[in-house]
């Protein structure tokens, strides 16, 4: 695809990193778009680590420029998830969301994405990551936190790596388009019919505090809104839901 710039690493400490250390060498009227066979150092959401096992997984960063007056930006990440969903869709599966961004098969963490945005006047290096786990066998899986699962181990077969990147890359690209042009909105409806917990108990932590109310709905620009006990709304644009 001519609107992309490949980058195939075999082993790197981390995809953001090497995009934040190489983005003089990048084309900015293009998507950049890194990945790793293997990550020494994959970092997830609140400088959490990110395991992945040598060559079975996804390990990618896009790189590309937003102007920075482009509407609901904090959502990006959301669209990738998105655009996953859409490709594992066609593939007959049902993933759905844990806000904000995890995609999530069987209750199960499948991919995270990180997004680090660099605001310099009216232009945004955005450092979009995503890490997927694809190919992970039970026994890595069991060595992470997390509930965790990979597209190996929910359909008992092996998948093709590349051709789900390049799905993903097909798709992602006409979402951000349509991002471009109108921000979150599009794709509010969609993402919100995918969520996890909507209209449950949740404990949400926001890098700081916990709350307990219910996940209410999801904004017009992808924030979450929580209705506490005390009847007042509360909205995140970033956080975590602990448990339910
Ligand atoms: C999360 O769920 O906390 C986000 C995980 C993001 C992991 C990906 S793997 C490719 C890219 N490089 C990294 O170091 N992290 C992201």
């Amino acid at each position: 695809m001519m609107e992309f710039d490949d980058i195939f690493l075999k082993t790197i400490d981390s995809t953001q990193e090497y995009a934040k250390k190489n983005i003089d060498k990048f084309d900015k009227s293009k998507i950049t778009c890194i990945s790793a066979d293997s990550q020494t150092k994959g970092k997830g959401r609140f400088n959490r680590e990110w395991l992945s096992p040598e060559n079975d997984n996804l390990n990618i960063t896009f790189y590309f420029q937003l102007n920075s007056k482009c509407l609901h930006l904090v959502s990006i990440a959301h669209i990738l998830a998105i655009s996953l969903i859409k490709v594992l869709r066609d593939k007959d599966l049902d993933p759905k969301i844990k806000w904000p961004n995890d995609v999530m098969l069987d209750n199960k963490k499948l991919a995270g994405m990180l997004s680090e945005i660099q605001t310099k006047n009216s232009i945004c290096d955005v450092f979009l990551g995503i890490g997927i786990n694809v190919n992970a066998d039970e026994s890595f899986l069991n060595k992470i936190d997390q509930k965790a699962t990979s597209l190996t181990v929910h359909t008992k077969k092996t998948w093709d790596r590349q051709g789900l990147l390049n799905n993903l890359k097909k798709v992602f690209l006409e979402n951000l388009k349509l991002f471009k042009e109108k921000g979150f909105e599009p794709f509010h409806e969609k993402f919100e019919n995918l969520l996890l917990y909507k209209g449950e108990k949740i404990t949400f932590f926001d890098g700081q505090k916990e709350y307990r109310g219910v996940l209410h709905s999801i904004s017009s620009e992808g924030k979450l809104n929580l209705y506490m006990p005390d009847k007042k709304m509360l909205s995140f644009a970033a956080g975590d839901i602990i448990c339910k």
